[in-house]
């Protein structure tokens, strides 16, 4: 690990002091003892210059990487225009953002409403739901993450983060993911929707089979209920295709987007829906609202970042690199089969499972003794970590990773050895 410098010191105690001292004690468990300070593409700077492979990428966030220079000249040049809507007058990098999201979305999602996260998406999208189909029933799976707000709380899967906090929206059934049977008995005539990931991230990197997306479409269309795909984490390449929900050849009636829509330098969230889903707007065209949702600076910049992934062909790219880092990560599982339970994803949207919390705990230290940074537990799943690099990440940082992992994992079963002879 490197030095702790004495301004890192304080800045460390500051935020100990003064944002989360629990979290700055687990940070510092994992071997992190120094502050960020600079990053371009797959890589982060500390403060002493050290640098860091980033395989967490704001969890999915820095498809593009860090600092992509064609998205940060876009934020310059809108800055210079203006940043902030009046709210009154028409704005162009919004209209042309929705009209470029409605051309490159599956199926028939021609309308975007644009907020600043994916927890905000997902309130909407339970308004939005409601509204539309007058139901109040809402059904989402055991495991899924939509966010911490209320609404986005109530539909995600672990009690953990949700008992303390309620009474929750009401009229939810959680269902086991990945599981038709549970979802043919949850769906009913006063489901408003069905919210699902196509992978998903935090609840530890679950695949839902194909038969299960089409079956949730199918189930949907019988039932009157409407189909909301959350690809905040998994859209715009991350699972080597546009969209997680092709891998089935489904399209939503709503869907969920954030993380990458950033392109790592402005936050954004959106919701996409189609005519039929946007026809309540047509009584209140400010029924729901945000005041920095759909701002010029974050707009341009999300048009930027759709711009970079066609040109650079960044979703070809994911799923090249995926294969790649994938078999890599399997050839490790390979030699320690005892400590590495399974390697799965799609694309760059790789999780790790280990036996037990605890060893996933010492792989982290020793790849962040290695300067690989991946993310540290997924929240609803904390035996699985994760790999998210950027989408453009190079075969050389691949191996680099690769090896970080073995070595990691390595030096973990050893250490194990050591303690149980003793
Ligand atoms: C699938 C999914 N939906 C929603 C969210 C919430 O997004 P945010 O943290 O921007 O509120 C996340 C965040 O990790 C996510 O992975």
């Amino acid at each position: 690990m490197s030095e702790t410098s004495l301004d890192d010191a304080q800045i460390i105690a500051d935020f100990s002091a003064h944002v989360n001292p629990a979290l700055a004690q687990v940070l510092q468990f994992i071997g992190f003892t120094s502050t960020e300070a600079q990053a371009s593409g797959c890589i982060v700077r500390d403060s002493t210059g050290r640098e860091f492979l980033d395989c967490l990428g704001g969890y999915g966030t820095m498809s593009l990487g860090h600092s992509h220079p064609k998205i940060v000249e876009a934020a310059k040049d809108q800055l210079d225009k203006m940043a902030f809507s009046s709210r009154v007058l028409f704005n162009a990098p919004q209209a042309a953002l929705a009209k470029k999201l409605a051309e490159i979305a599956p199926g028939d999602l021609q309308f975007a409403f644009f907020c600043n996260s994916g927890a905000e998406a997902a309130e909407a999208a339970i308004k939005f739901a409601r509204i539309t189909t007058g139901r109040k029933g809402l059904v989402s799976a055991q495991g899924a993450y939509h966010g911490k707000t209320m609404g986005a709380l109530s539909v995600s899967g672990r009690d953990k983060y949700k008992t303390p906090f309620g009474p929750l929206v009401t009229d939810v059934r959680n269902v086991p993911y990945n599981d038709i049977a549970a979802l043919e008995a949850a769906v009913d005539a006063d489901t408003a929707a069905v919210l699902l990931e196509p992978i998903q991230g935090e609840g530890g990197i679950n695949v839902a089979s194909n038969e299960y997306l089409q079956a949730a479409r199918r189930l949907c269309d019988e039932k009157g209920a409407l189909l909301v795909m959350d690809e905040v984490q998994t859209g715009l390449g991350r699972t080597g295709k546009m969209w997680g929900c092709d891998w089935a050849g489904v399209a939503p009636d709503m869907m969920l987007l954030a993380k990458a829509l950033s392109g790592g330098v402005v936050p954004i969230g959106a919701v996409l829906g189609t005519p039929r889903v946007w026809e309540f707007w047509n009584d209140a065209p400010l029924i729901h609202s945000s005041t920095f949702g759909g701002n010029p600076l974050a707009c341009a910049v999300g048009l930027a970042t759709l711009g970079v992934i066609e040109e650079e062909n960044l979703v070809e790219k994911s799923a090249r690199a995926g294969e790649i880092l994938l078999s890599r990560l399997r050839e490790t599982q390979g030699r320690y089969p005892e400590l590495v339970q399974e390697v799965r994803g799609r694309g760059l949207i790789i999780g790790v499972e280990f036996p037990h919390e605890d060893i996933t705990s010492l792989v982290l230290a020793g790849l962040a003794q290695r300067d690989v940074l991946v993310v540290p537990y997924t929240f609803n799943n904390p035996t699985v970590t994760r790999f998210e690099p950027p989408l453009n990440i190079s075969d050389q940082e691949i191996e680099w990773a690769a090896t970080a992992f073995e070595e990691a994992v390595a030096a973990t079963a050893e250490l194990l050895v050591g303690v149980t002879e003793m």
